[in-house]
């Protein structure tokens, strides 16, 4: 990797600045992390699955109109993205009970959800990304009104698309996160999804055998990550040829 500077380092990506201005390198490390990093491993190959099917979801999204801040993947660990300004809430979709929505409501995990549920974190790793209410985002000025209609847009979108995704190949999209970008065009300003969509930031259950595809393997010491998320890869036709 050619030597160019640093922007940040985050759990699992660490950001560079891109060759033009404005664009960003993403580069995808193997680093798995969870409670809030209090257990660390490194994955071999989760980086170069993670940004393979990140391409895969940003295109697809962009392919139906999704704005997204992808522009291409340069390499097996990297990917060329615009540059914005993170909103700094988590937003999570869910589509059936799990995670901490069944610690926090006591159901049992897999219940089918009335309607897609959308719930927003603060981003603050030092206080573990709190649970906020959108009277939080308005009094604390994180995000509009105009800003939360769209996000709440956006999020459903992504639900729909990644649910139809995944149904396709016996995959249940149970629930996911997402992060929003701004991207300012002198006055006037886009959201885009940002940062990146992967078996790291969703729960993905086989629907015949209910076997975890996702970060919970490595959350609750279920087996091999990189076999979890190398079958997401498979069946959507992504693999790369060397995970
Ligand atoms: O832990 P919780 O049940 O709230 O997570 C909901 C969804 O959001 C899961 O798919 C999880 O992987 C994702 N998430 C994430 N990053 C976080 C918190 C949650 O990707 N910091």
């Amino acid at each position: 990797m050619a030597r160019r500077k640093k922007i940040y380092e985050g759990k699992a990506k660490t950001l560079y600045e891109g060759p033009e201005p404005g664009t960003i390198v993403q580069y995808f490390k193997d680093d798995a992390t969870a409670f809030n990093a209090e257990k660390h491993d490194v994955i071999e190959g989760k980086g170069v699955l993670n940004n393979i099917l990140s391409e895969f979801f940003m295109l697809g999204l962009g392919q139906i109109g999704v704005p997204t801040h992808f522009l291409k993947r340069l390499n097996m660990r990297e990917q060329l993205v615009r540059s914005c300004e993170i909103v700094p809430l988590e937003i999570i979709v869910r589509n059936y009970a799990a995670g901490s929505l069944c610690k926090r409501l006591g159901m049992d995990e897999g219940t089918q959800l009335p309607r897609p549920i959308v719930e927003y974190c603060y981003k603050d790793d030092a206080l573990g990304d709190p649970l906020v209410t959108e009277e939080h985002i308005a009094a604390f000025g994180w995000a509009s009104q105009q800003d939360m209609d769209d996000i709440l847009s956006l999020a459903l979108r992504v639900n729909d698309f990644l649910s139809g995704v995944m149904l396709a190949v016996g995959i249940r999209l149970v629930d996911f996160k997402i992060e929003i970008g701004r991207i300012y065009d002198g006055d006037f300003q886009r959201l885009v999804v940002a940062d990146e969509i992967s078996p790291d930031s969703c729960r993905l259950w086989d629907i015949k055998t209910g076997q975890k595809l996702d970060k919970d393997v490595f959350r609750r010491d279920l087996g091999s990550l990189t076999d979890a998320y190398t079958e997401v890869a498979r069946r959507l036709g992504v693999m790369p040829n060397n995970p």
